[in-house]
């Protein structure tokens, strides 16, 4: 199976947060262990630059969209590498690529008579003259009266609006009072594919919580989209037009395929070929905030354009910051790279993936609890086993582990193939889960056969057996563990001398002479964790 696997595009005006870190993590983790397990497997992302954010953001550090959308894209794909993800391509949405794909895409829709225009109301902020997008206007809820509720939904209620209703409704850009003007816009008559939804609903999704969401959007009215946008705004042209703009919820997930098309054409490789392939699988991992877009809007324009369709979206949670939901205002903002002043990029890794599932509930970061895992698990459980016996191989057999000494890792093979299949089911947390109580029991066992006793009463061989069988589960651990920590485990396979990129080698494990047992990780101090988090108070 070849598989094109993508996480959401993150957009570009602003950096990463630990939260993109959980979805980035989850992404990669399954990409690496579909290589493990002999698959093909492809990372594409890309920065999602257009729309008015970006340009107001660009406004206000008074340089152009075009500069601050290379900058934040530069700035991105540093993070991602900086916590160890294997991209295949990071490209951008402000490309050749993107627009001609857009603009393919927009044209095969409107030839085939999906999109209509039509005149309507919206706010107007006369000071800066523009439209308000719903984010851009605040007011009174209709509904329940609350203050200071923005122009899509009400926080306090849970209704959703036109911002039309709201009540005493005010400019968030100039702090004025909008006045109501008409404009032409666009829209892709999403309702002519509700049937089309409904029956496919159970390809896109395996997941309960996701499948019910989409039923209840199903089930109610399914409005037609607004897929254009009034000057002034950051992003392509509509076709025809001189100050409208595609909508920029249309040209992002369209970047999904031009970051594929941009690697295939560097490459050399053919782009249709590897698209259309009935053995390539399109996944797209993404945060319970986008399912609309991703699970109606989406698999909607991919089959009004006559593209191929989506193979499957998984859905993921949010991550909160000690119990709370991360915000500026609350001061529990944690930036990606800020994080990494703190632990390295791996433990973010291990700690996010100990306790994610497949279903899309909220994950919490603590950092007492954080520190904790860490240190119990990856240092006191699995890097323990060899701390305890590898010097007794250097000591006593020239640094050569007895291959064949593998009963105890046999015994395990049953556990080791449900760990794989836990992690193939993103049930990640199950997977960690079992890795630990494996390493506990081989810890046991050391303690058991006291390697260092059987030492010093000269009984050398058995000495080396023990070891021997430690460390050949070790070393199966350790592969299991190279989704999660891929820098750990590849210090660790140095040590091993070995370079295996399969799953396959925890079965027949041949290890080399083993190298010095440097230094791998180092326990945390909860004291040096200050000023990770400022909660305002
Ligand atoms: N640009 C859009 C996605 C376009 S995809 C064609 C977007 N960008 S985003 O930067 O706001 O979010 C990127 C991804 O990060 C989304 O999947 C979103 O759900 C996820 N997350 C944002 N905050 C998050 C948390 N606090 N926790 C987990 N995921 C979070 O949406
Ligand atoms: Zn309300």
């Amino acid at each position: 199976m070849k598989y094109l696997i993508t996480s959401a595009l993150p957009y570009a005006n602003a950096e990463l947060h630990l939260g993109h870190v959980l979805e980035i993590v989850q992404t990669d983790v399954w990409v690496r262990h579909k290589n493990l397990n002999g698959d093909q497997a492809y990372y594409f992302c890309a920065s999602d630059t257009h729309g008015t954010p970006v340009m107001l953001k660009a406004k206000q550090l008074k340089i152009d969209p075009e500069d601050l959308v290379s900058d934040m894209k530069r700035n991105h794909e540093e993070t991602f590498a900086n916590f160890n993800v294997n991209l295949t391509n990071f490209h951008t949405t402000h490309s050749k690529e993107s627009e001609d794909f857009v603009y393919d895409i927009f044209n095969k829709i409107n030839d085939k008579g999906h999109i209509y225009t039509k005149e309507i109301e919206q706010l107007y902020d006369e000071k800066e003259n523009i439209f308000l997008a719903d984010r851009f206007v605040k007011g009174e809820c209709p509904k329940c009266n609350s203050t200071d509720q923005y122009g899509d939904a009400c926080e306090k209620c849970g209704t959703t609006y036109d911002a039309l209703e709201l009540i005493n409704p005010i400019s968030t850009l100039s702090q004025s009072k909008p006045v109501i003007k008409n404009s032409k816009h666009y829209f892709f008559a999403l309702s002519e594919f509700k049937d089309f939804l409904k029956t496919n609903i159970d390809s896109f999704s395996n997941q309960a919580p996701v499948k019910a969401k989409l039923n209840e959007w199903l089930d109610g009215e399914l409005n037609d989209w607004d897929i254009s946008r009034d000057k002034p705004y950051f992003g392509f042209l509509i076709p025809g037009e001189e100050d409208k703009y595609i909508y920029v919820w249309l040209d992002a997930p369209i970047g999904y395929l031009s970051s594929i098309k941009h690697w295939c054409q560097n490459k050399n490789l053919n782009f249709e070929d590897l698209l259309n392939d009935k053995d390539t699988q399109l996944i797209h991992f993404i945060g319970k905030d986008i399912m609309y877009f991703h699970l109606l809007f989406w698999p909607s324009t991919l089959e009004a354009s006559g593209f191929r369709q989506l193979s499957e979206v998984y859905v993921h949670g949010f991550m909160t910051i000690e119990g709370e939901k991360m915000s500026k205002s609350r001061g529990n903002f944690i930036l990606a790279d800020a994080a990494l002043e703190y632990a390295e990029a791996d433990f973010y890794r291990y700690y996010i993936c100990s306790k994610l599932g497949n279903d899309i509930s909220d994950i919490d970061f603590s950092i007492d609890d954080f520190v904790q895992k860490i240190n119990s698990d990856l240092v006191g459980k699995f890097i323990n086993i060899p701390s305890r016996t590898i010097n007794f191989i250097h000591k006593y057999n020239e640094s050569k582990i007895i291959n064949n000494q593998t009963r105890l890792n046999d015994s395990f093979s049953n556990r080791f193939n449900q760990i794989i299949e836990n992690t193939d089911k993103r049930e990640y947390s199950k997977a960690i889960k079992e890795i630990m109580k494996i390493a506990d029991e081989t810890n046991a066992y050391i303690s058991d056969n006291a390697p260092w006793n059987l030492a010093k009463n000269g009984k050398i061989k058995e000495c080396l057996e023990v070891c021997s069988e430690a460390i050949n589960v070790f070393y199966s651990l350790n592969t299991l563990l190279m989704p999660y920590i891929p820098n750990i485990t590849s210090k660790v396979k140095k040590i091993m001398n070995n370079s295996d990129e399969r799953y396959s080698a925890i079965f027949n494990t041949t290890l080399g002479e083993l190298n010095e047992f440097s230094h791998i990780i180092k326990r945390l101090d909860i004291e040096n964790f200050k000023g990770l988090i400022e909660i305002n108070e």
